[in-house]
């Protein structure tokens, strides 16, 4: 920030697990979203390294970085982040069509996907023709027709009421228990609660790393 330095993250060292569900806590400015840009290659470290899948990532360029993120890696967002012209199928296709896939492949994965959620019935719908909590099943919907190892999300139930947060966080549950890799940041306790492990971060650094036998949501 012109003169003077941010240092959103300090000496963080993280090993997530394939197959873990991992909740990020910690209060507001503390690089919990930093850490979530990472993960997700939306950010580089200015100094250490980031594996994804086993690989580093710090050599690859903006044009390797997406095609990455595009195969490996979901993203769920607070505000939805779904295009307000495009019905809930185009908004679902739209990584498919970033990888290249075949049309009548496309809306058979997209429909797969939106069923998965509990949407087979609103494919048609414009995101202003749906609740806050179908819109979000909508990303998350999005998020996995590509089949990532890796699912982020940032306060993904932030705008969503309690009901709507227990449907998608219990909908993170079971794609977990499928065996994706699910990282969630939340400043909400209950929704840390249905996570295996939770991480809180304190300034930029990791001031605990608690793993849990039995979470609310799903298997220990
Ligand atoms: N683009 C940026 N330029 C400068 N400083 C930034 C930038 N983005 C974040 N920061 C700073 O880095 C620190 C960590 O920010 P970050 O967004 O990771 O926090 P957070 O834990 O996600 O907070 P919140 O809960 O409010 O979303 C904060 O001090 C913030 O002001
Ligand atoms: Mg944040």
């Amino acid at each position: 920030m012109g003169e003077v330095t941010v240092r959103a993250l300090r000496e963080v060292s993280l090993d997530v697990r394939g197959g873990e569900m991992l909740a990020i806590m910690g209060a507001s400015g503390s690089g919990k979203s930093t850490m979530l840009n990472i993960l997700g290659t939306l950010d580089r470290p200015t100094s250490g390294r980031y594996f994804l899948d086993g690989e580093p990532v710090e050599h690859l360029d903006e044009y390797e970085l997406s095609r990455l993120r595009n195969r490996k890696i979901g993203f769920v967002f607070q505000s939805f982040n779904l295009l307000p012209r495009d019905t809930a199928l185009a908004n679902v296709e739209l990584p498919m069509v970033y990888a290249g896939m075949r049309p009548s492949q496309r809306r058979e994965r997209a429909l797969w996907a939106l069923e998965r959620v509990g949407l087979a019935d609103r494919v048609d719908h414009l995101p202003n023709q749906l609740s806050g909590g179908q819109q979000q099943r909508v990303s998350i919907a999005r998020a996995l027709v590509n089949q990532p190892v890796l699912l982020l999300a940032d306060e993904p139930t932030g705008a969503l009421d309690t009901a709507t947060t227990k449907q998608v966080m219990e909908l993170f549950c079971s794609l977990h228990e499928l065996g994706m890799t699910v990282v969630v940041v939340t400043h909400d306790p209950t929704i840390a609660g249905y996570a295996q492990r939770v991480v809180r971060f304190q300034d930029g650094v990791i001031v605990s790393d608690e793993r849990r036998s039995s979470a609310v949501g799903g298997a220990a």
